[in-house]
């Protein structure tokens, strides 16, 4: 034992870990991880119609945009210093089987093609989902009352197509079918798109922390649930199996969702693989900071700022997060 060879004194000199944070400039000189505004993504809703800008009630801070409104929104955040939004669409209109996912008038395509006249060096990316165009609120088409997985696979291609021929930079297939990404990556060779980034939500789990996003989204199944495709939050191993297979078939980046409920996932992830790791707080992750700072239970800053680096720490390089404008803020004046 160390004591019996050192003598106890020796031992308690020689363990001083408090000799590491005595002072702010000791503290941040030696630490492991950093949060920069660079590995931070913002999500933006964007919607049907002219002249709106809607607050999302259960997430407070976060609006739906129509596309003539967005520019400014985003401006806002490239002022701060992001430099990537993630796009999900909100149509006026839905249908059975999620037409509007791939109509290239729909939101998403309008809301790239202003974003790149605008902002051309802003990373964009796309969510690639039917739930908020379908009707009955499933992330893929319905037969015999089930999503089929086969009928989805097209649809979520064509839409990917889309996207990238508005000039997404990045596409983001989230609806949880086997076989998406490589659907999606043939596609995208066959019109065209080599250089497109394919991030894939390889492990999504059936989660209820995307209740407020549902809310903002308008996607609530409308009947059943999502535990037919998304993962079972007891299981990691075989969370992996969707990496791999993911990294398989074609995906550039891989994404982990949720994030804080699942940092051992990140963290196994990280250590298997190589390829870049995204991890997506969502949309309850953010609401429950949001709800209890108001309340004054929580410090808001504080608690916003220990998550997003327990995310890093867990080993994510990309940080999907709806704190990005205001991490961004409160980085800098850290700085
Ligand atoms: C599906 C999608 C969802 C989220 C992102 N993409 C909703 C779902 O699967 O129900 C949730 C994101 C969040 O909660 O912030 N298109």
């Amino acid at each position: 034992m160390l004591e019996e060879r050192l003598g106890r004194k020796e031992v308690e000199a020689g363990s001083k870990l408090r000799r590491l944070r005595r002072t702010d400039a000791i503290r941040d000189m030696l630490s492991e991880n950093r949060l920069h505004v660079s590995s931070l993504v913002a999500p933006v809703f964007v919607r049907d119609g002219e002249h709106v800008e809607e607050p999302v009630a259960s997430m407070p801070g976060i609006s739906r945009y129509s596309v003539d409104k967005l520019s400014d929104h985003v401006g806002r955040l490239t002022d701060v210093g992001i430099r990537s939004v993630l796009l999900f669409g909100i149509p006026d209109s839905k249908d059975d089987a999620g037409t509007g996912a791939y109509s290239a008038d729909g939101p998403v395509p309008r809301a790239i093609r202003e974003l790149k006249s605008q902002y051309p060096t802003l990373v964009v990316a796309a969510d690639v989902c039917l739930c908020e165009y379908t009707s009955h609120g499933h992330c893929g088409v319905l037969e015999g009352g089930t999503v089929s997985n086969a009928r989805t696979l097209p649809f979520l291609a064509k839409a990917a197509t889309q996207y990238a021929d508005a000039g997404a930079d990045i596409v983001c297939p989230s609806a949880m079918m086997d076989g998406q990404v490589l659907a999606i990556r043939k596609a995208l060779d066959e019109s065209g798109h080599e250089e497109e980034l394919l991030m894939g939500y390889s492990a999504k789990y059936a989660s209820s922390f995307y209740g407020p996003f549902r809310d903002a989204a308008r996607s609530a199944p409308s009947f059943g649930d999502r535990k037919g495709y998304q993962m079972s939050p007891a299981n990691s191993r075989e969370a992996m199996r969707e990496i791999d297979s993911d990294i398989k078939e074609g995906a550039d980046i891989v994404m982990v969702k949720p994030a804080l409920p699942y940092l051992d996932v990140i963290s196994k992830a990280r250590s298997r693989h190589d390829v870049p790791i995204a991890a997506y707080s969502v949309s309850g992750e953010y609401s429950m900071i949001k709800a209890s700072s108001a309340k004054g239970w929580l410090d808001e800053r504080g608690a916003a700022m220990e998550v997003a680096t327990s995310i890093k720490r867990a080993g994510a390089d990309i940080i999907i997060t709806y704190f990005a404008e205001q991490l961004a803020v409160w980085l800098r004046e850290e700085q």
